[in-house]
Order: structure tokens, then sequence, then C-alpha cells
């Protein structure tokens, strides 16, 4: 119905191929993992996903729709949102008005008449502000929606950002290094959220991530990227049994402490 797939996809920049014919089933409803080591192509894989980049040869299909060509803003609208690596919020906004933002794809007065104050549009805004409350509760953000969101801690970010791409109402949601910046106990928190938004809302989530024991306690299905490639799918046994996965991590960890990391 929703499922989102992948065939031989490939994006090239200049002579570095960073995908190289990933061909992938996520299983709907669930929550699934793409892991590899840094430079595998993880994010170049959401970048097309979710419209940033065109491949280069492949196709990508949600609920057999092809998605290649099409624009961000209508990817969102067909039902994928993401987060960033890198934290995109707007710092100067509140919490609140972040995921607002997030949430004007459904409203049909648009940001425009909302920001004029129109008649009619109340309700509608009324309404909004509801949902973005019941969102920011289910982040945990509830107390601190008049922040400023460039104030807030690093988790605390992380968590507002997956507020606001939850306010686009995604079929399937992309975390692109959730945890990433976040000590134990923030971590273990997120774990707990992303399962829950997962068993509430009936979505699908997709995370890149690097911590393993939040991938092995969250995924029920794994793709492992490496040098663009894939290497290994499965679930998470299955996953870290695979030969090419061991190898891949231990290569890396032996070359990390040969350059003194
Ligand atoms: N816009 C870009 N231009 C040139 N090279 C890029 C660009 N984006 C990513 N790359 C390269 O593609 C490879 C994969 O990058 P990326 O997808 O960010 O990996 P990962 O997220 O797995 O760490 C890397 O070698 C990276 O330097
Ligand atoms: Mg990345």
């Amino acid at each position: 119905m929703s499922s989102l797939r992948v065939r031989s996809l490939v994006k090239r920049f200049g002579g570095l191929t960073a995908v190289n014919g990933v061909t992938y089933t996520f299983p709907e409803r669930a929550i699934s993992a793409v892991i590899g080591p840094n430079g595998a192509g993880k994010t170049t894989f959401f970048n097309m996903i979710t419209g940033i980049y065109k491949p280069d040869e492949g196709e990508i299909e949600l609920g057999g729709r092809s998605l290649v060509g099409v624009k961000p803003d209508r990817i969102t609208e067909r039902g994928i949102a993401r987060t960033f690596q890198n934290i995109r919020l707007f710092g100067g906004m509140t919490v609140l008005e972040n995921v607002l933002v997030g949430m004007h794809i459904h409203l049909r007065s648009g940001v425009l008449g909302t920001l004029l104050g129109l008649p009619g549009v109340r309700a509608e805004e009324q309404a909004a502000r509801e949902e973005a409350y019941r969102l920011l509760g289910a982040v945990g953000l509830q107390e601190l929606l008049n922040e400023e969101a460039g104030s807030l801690s690093y988790g605390a970010q992380r968590r507002l950002e997956i507020a606001r791409a939850l306010a686009a109402r995604p079929k399937v949601l992309l975390l692109d290094e959730p945890a990433a910046g976040m000590n134990p106990r923030e971590t273990a928190e997120l774990t707990a959220l992303i399962r829950s938004l997962q068993e509430k809302l009936g979505i699908s989530i997709i995370l890149i991530e690097h911590d393993m024991k939040l991938v092995m306690e969250l995924s029920e299905h794994i793709l492992v990227l490496e040098h663009g490639e894939k290497i290994a799918e499965g679930t998470p046994q299955e996953v870290r049994t695979n030969p090419r996965v061991i190898e891949a991590y231990l290569g890396r960890s032996a070359a990390e402490q040969e350059a003194g990391l």
C-alpha cells in the first residue's frame, strides 16, 4: 500500500559513486535501519528518497508510484518526512512555530492567511495549534513550546525536529542519525520515543544510526551499505553475524586505531 522500494539506485558525484546499485524494499509499518561506516552513502540514499538529489539510475517507489524527479515538497505531501544529520530548525523561532511550519502543507488557508489573521483562518489555526501541542507532548517538549528553538539542548532540538517532521503526517519517517550528540540517558529516552511513535502512529520509520545498541533494539530489518553498495540485509541477528558486516566494522575500527582515533 505505502511500501517504499528502491531498485538499482545509483548516485554519482563526479568520479565518486556514492550509492551504487542498491535494491531494497522497506517493510511497512515497521522500524528499519540503514547502517554502514562513514561515507557509505547513507545520507545520499535519504537525499534521493526525499528528492534532494535525483538518482542517476534506478527507481524509487512509494505505494507503487515513482518518486524519481518529484520535488521535495511534493514528496513530503506524498507521505515521506525526514530529519537531518545536521539539525535544521529555525533557531530564532519558537518551538511551537517550528512545528506549525512543518504543518503548512495541510493548512488550506496557507501560511500567508495565517500571518494576516484572515477571518475563517482562526478555526483552522486553532486546530493546527492543538495538533502541534499533541506532537510536542509526544516528544516531551510541551513545557518548552514558547522557548526559542536555538536555545534548546541538543537532545531537545533533535526531538523537536522529529515533531516538526511528524507535523507533515508522514507514512514514512526518515531519521538521519537521531541519537548523534546525545548522552546515554537521552539515547535511551529517544529509543523509547521512536518505538512508541511507530506503535501509536502505525507509520514506517527508517533510521540511519551509528549507535548499534539503538539500532539492534529497535529495528526489525537492517540494510547495510559500504562504499555505496548493499553488503547485507536482514534481521538484527542476521546482520550482526554476517561476515561482511563484521569485516566492514572491524576494518573500520582497525583503521581508526591506526590513525590514533
Ligand atoms: N553533494 C555532494 N557532493 C560531492 N560528494 C558528496 C556529496 N554528498 C555526499 N558526497 C560523498 O558521497 C559519499 C557518501 O556520503 P554520505 O552519503 O554523506 O555518507 P554517509 O551518510 O554514509 O556517511 C562520501 O564520499 C561523500 O563525501
Ligand atoms: Mg550521513
